[in-house]
């Protein structure tokens, strides 16, 4: 019983709210799957994202150990979904900005498809060893 009324609850809670985290992680990219998008997500790493998560996303960028709390290795989000990882990047932590203030929702995404591809990468690199 309790199950259902939960159930309820998150369904009320999805419909009520537009931009509510749960909708949100359940959101596809909106972008196409295409080498230009993932392109441009690099770029706008490179820009905003490489001086704490590191070059590769790995999480050693040069301002890494000046931080509180240890950027998140961002080749490791393989299984997690897209709206997950883009609700991140827009809300930010304690440590990282919330980017939704600074970027746009279009160059979320290709950051969002941009880790969820050097994740594929490493997934696929740690397969062949
Ligand atoms: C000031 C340093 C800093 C910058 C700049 C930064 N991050 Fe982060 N990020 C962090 C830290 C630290 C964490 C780990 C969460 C925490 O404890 O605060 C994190 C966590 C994340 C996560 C969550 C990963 C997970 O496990 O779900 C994502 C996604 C992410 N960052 C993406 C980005 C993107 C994209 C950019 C560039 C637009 C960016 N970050 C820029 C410091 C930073």
């Amino acid at each position: 019983m309790r199950i259902v009324i939960f159930i309820i609850l998150l369904l009320t809670l999805v419909a009520c709210f537009p931009n509510n985290p749960v909708k949100m992680s359940m959101t596809a990219n909106p972008l196409p799957n295409t080498p230009e998008v993932v392109a441009a997500g690099k770029n706008l790493f490179e820009q905003h994202c490489q001086l704490c998560h590191g070059s590769e996303g790995r999480g050693d960028g040069v301002a890494a150990s000046s931080l509180a709390s240890k950027p998140a290795n961002l080749r490791q989000l393989k299984n997690k979904p897209e709206g997950l990882i883009a609700m991140r990047i827009k809300a930010g932590t304690s440590v990282m900005p919330a980017w939704k203030n600074i970027l746009k929702e279009d160059e979320i995404w290709q950051l969002t498809r941009y880790i969820k591809t050097i994740s594929q990468q490493e997934a696929q690199a740690g397969s062949n060893h």
